[in-house]
């Protein structure tokens, strides 16, 4: 069924205010919030009742629009304090490990959280996510992340070793993201399931080479490894051209099926 309410924004709403594709503030909606910016002071409270998409002027005279936050936007406006996943390899992960509602998956490291989050929207209501890391200090800064999108309610964080084992079985899917990922082969195919999906991210071509020798050895299945460069385009009337900037380089992506004995 189509979904044909009007979403009105209520007390303790997150608002993405935009000013430009350079310039957005994600924010909590609470009466007498008053955000203050370099084009003026936005009265976030007034946007109480309102429906999200709504127009804001600021004591400056600018127009803002209070957009509803999609997981994109909370994946780049969270804190962070490691290197993070980026959201243009989360897609193809997903798409490669048939990533979906109700799904358990396994996580290693869950760094600053940017992936936990996106792992978390795809598989909830019904599924969850086991994540790992090391560093509590790491798993501090996820709680956080994960409290202010709504998501903790989907994740189990546990500080621990991932290459020491893994105290989860029958997962779905497991996601490597350390320095390290041979070392996880192992324990990861013990908590997947017969058929479960692996997907490793490393950034240099030599930690893919060690992560491919070490599935080939555990008997994993259709081994792939890539890569995603993603252009912008700059589309204005008669002078649309690519953007002139772009991120180089994130992460190689591999990903694998776990055979059965
Ligand atoms: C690059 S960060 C992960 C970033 C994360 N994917 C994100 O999107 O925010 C790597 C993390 O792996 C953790 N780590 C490294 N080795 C580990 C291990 N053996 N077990 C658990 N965590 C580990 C580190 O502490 C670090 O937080």
């Amino acid at each position: 069924m189509p979904r044909l309410r009007v979403e009105k924004i209520t007390e303790g709403d997150l608002v993405l205010v935009f000013l430009s594709r350079d310039k957005t503030w994600l924010t909590k909606v609470t009466s007498g919030n008053l955000l203050h910016t370099h084009v003026g002071i936005l009265d976030i409270g007034s946007l109480l009742g309102k429906q999200f998409g709504s127009k804001l002027k600021s004591t400056l005279g600018e127009e803002v629009w209070a957009l509803k936050p999609i997981i994109h936007d909370l994946i780049l406006k969270a804190e962070r304090k490691t290197q993070i996943a980026y959201p243009k390899d989360m897609g193809l992960i997903a798409l490669k490990t048939g990533l979906c509602p109700g799904l358990k998956v396994v996580e290693a490291g869950a760094g600053s959280g940017a992936m936990t989050m996106f792992l978390a929207n795809m598989v909830r209501p019904e599924g969850h996510v086991y994540s790992y890391d090391i560093r509590p200090e790491f798993l501090s800064i996820v709680k956080r992340n994960l409290d202010k999108a709504g998501l903790s309610e989907y994740v189990t964080l546990k500080n621990a070793d991932a290459t020491e084992g893994l105290d989860v079985k029958s997962a779905d899917i497991a996601i490597i993201d350390v320095g390290d990922p041979w070392s996880l082969v192992s324990p990861m195919k013990d908590a997947l399931k017969g058929g479960g999906r692996v997907a490793a991210l490393t950034p240099t071509v030599n930690q893919l080479e060690k992560f491919v020798v070490e599935l080939v050895r555990n008997n994993f299945k259709l081994i792939e490894s890539m890569e995603v460069l993603v252009r912008g385009i700059e589309a204005r009337p008669n002078k649309t051209r690519p953007e002139m900037r772009m991120i180089g380089h994130t992460a190689y992506i591999t990903t694998a099926r776990k055979a059965s004995p």
